[in-house]
């Protein structure tokens, strides 16, 4: 059935978003953006690591060149996982029977087979690049679109990355990302709180834009937060640093990327314009932060044991990763995959409903082989959004 301006009615809804398998169509369309699979720190030169990133398997390694290199999961020969076997220059030999493989996926060696048998075998490469501190990879089919800048995370500065997972559908963080109010209540006892943030309930608002959506939540003094997020699923907040340092405020964007149906993974890139002297003590900070975590219990199973009423979430507020904590309940506690049967939404989702509805529009869209829209994060389409609070 046609509607009035003679366009088939949208057949994509949130049961298809939430499945990005490579036969799906949200698989599919995912596959056509570029997303950061690891961060770069955590992959030392001459080491490889198995990934998992929308329900498929993939070799990730760093040369001994410092070129980090996405290929096939799987040896050629007989199929064991590439990714426990040994760097050597540029290329990765399999654990097995010792094939090796270039970064362009080329097998170079055979040890036991005749001269010229490698020349005929070949495994899939991925375009990788390293970015912000982050490992990006396209995934798709055919040549990758270029790899998308953010120009406020250019500017100088200190960058830090890092990344978490929840143990629930990507959609449901992505939803979150959607909804401004959930601040009001969720991260009501955590550092946001001496971060002189404004908790009166915000009216939800936005818009599409050229890189995606702009939100606003307006307070009843007309105080108006605007965040971008870039399409498809990077949300750019302006905050204090996760641990309430009120002098200091943050540029911060986080991907959301599935692992498969019932995991994501979050990549965070921080950027403060601090410098100098300044820099070097908020780096200072940052590593005592880190020290402090790295003592603590898993995040993950301390959001369980709250679903599991073993304890209450204000048991943890005074935990250093509490924000992560706390979307953590609130976001598995929606289920894996949250009951799009049963929810009721309300005038403060406009922009969970806006962001079904331009998914939708472009499944539709890539279903019937029409254009996509050309998503454009550079500075003019970023830069006049101004996020400060
Ligand atoms: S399975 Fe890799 S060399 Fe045999
Ligand atoms: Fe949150």
């Amino acid at each position: 059935m046609m509607d009035q301006h003679g366009t088939a009615p949208a057949i994509f809804g949130p049961k298809d978003f939430v499945h990005t398998g490579p036969d799906t169509i949200m698989g599919r369309y995912m596959r056509l953006f570029w997303h950061p699979v690891y961060v770069g720190r955590d992959l030392k030169a001459g080491r490889a690591a198995p990934l998992r990133i929308m329900n498929e398997d993939y070799t990730l390694y760093r040369g001994q060149n410092g070129v980090a290199q996405i290929l096939a999961p799987r040896c050629a020969h007989r199929c064991t996982q590439l990714s426990t076997g040994w760097v050597e220059g540029g290329s990765i030999r399999c654990f097995y029977h010792g094939w090796k493989y270039d970064a362009s996926g080329q097998c170079t060696e055979a040890p036991a087979e005749r001269a010229g048998f490698a020349d005929n075998v070949r495994i899939r490469s991925y375009p990788t690049q390293e970015y912000l501190g982050l490992i990006f990879a396209y995934l798709g089919e055919g040549e990758a679109p270029p790899l998308p800048r953010y120009p406020v995370f250019d500017k100088p500065g200190v960058l830090s990355a890092s990344s978490y997972l929840r143990d629930c559908n990507c959609y449901n963080n992505l939803e979150s990302n959607m909804d401004s109010l959930h601040t009001s209540f969720v991260h009501r006892s955590s550092a946001f709180t001496t971060a002189g943030l404004n908790w009166a309930l915000p009216e939800i608002s936005g818009e599409e834009t050229g890189y995606g959506i702009v939100k606003h939540g307006t307070r009843p003094d007309g105080q108006d937060r605007r965040s971008p997020f870039f399409w498809p699923n990077a949300l750019y907040i302006r905050s204090s640093p996760e641990e309430g340092d009120p002098d200091v405020w943050a540029d911060h964007i986080g991907w959301r990327v599935p692992i498969d149906d019932e995991h994501h993974v979050s990549f965070t890139v921080n950027h403060v314009a601090l410098f100098g002297d300044d820099a070097e003590r908020y780096r200072e900070r940052q590593r005592q932060r880190r020290a402090r975590r790295e003592g603590l219990s898993d995040p993950r199973a301390e959001g369980q044991a709250v679903l599991r009423g073993e304890i209450q979430i204000d048991d943890l507020k005074d935990r250093p990763d509490i924000v992560n904590i706390q979307d953590y309940v609130a976001q598995v506690g929606q289920g894996v995959i949250a009951d799009f049967d049963h929810e009721r939404l309300g005038r403060s989702d406009v922009l969970v409903a806006l962001f079904r509805r331009i998914l939708a529009r472009e499944l539709q869209a890539f279903a019937e082989g029409r254009p996509l829209k050309k998503w454009d994060t550079s500075e003019e389409a970023s830069a006049s959004t101004g996020v400060k609070n």
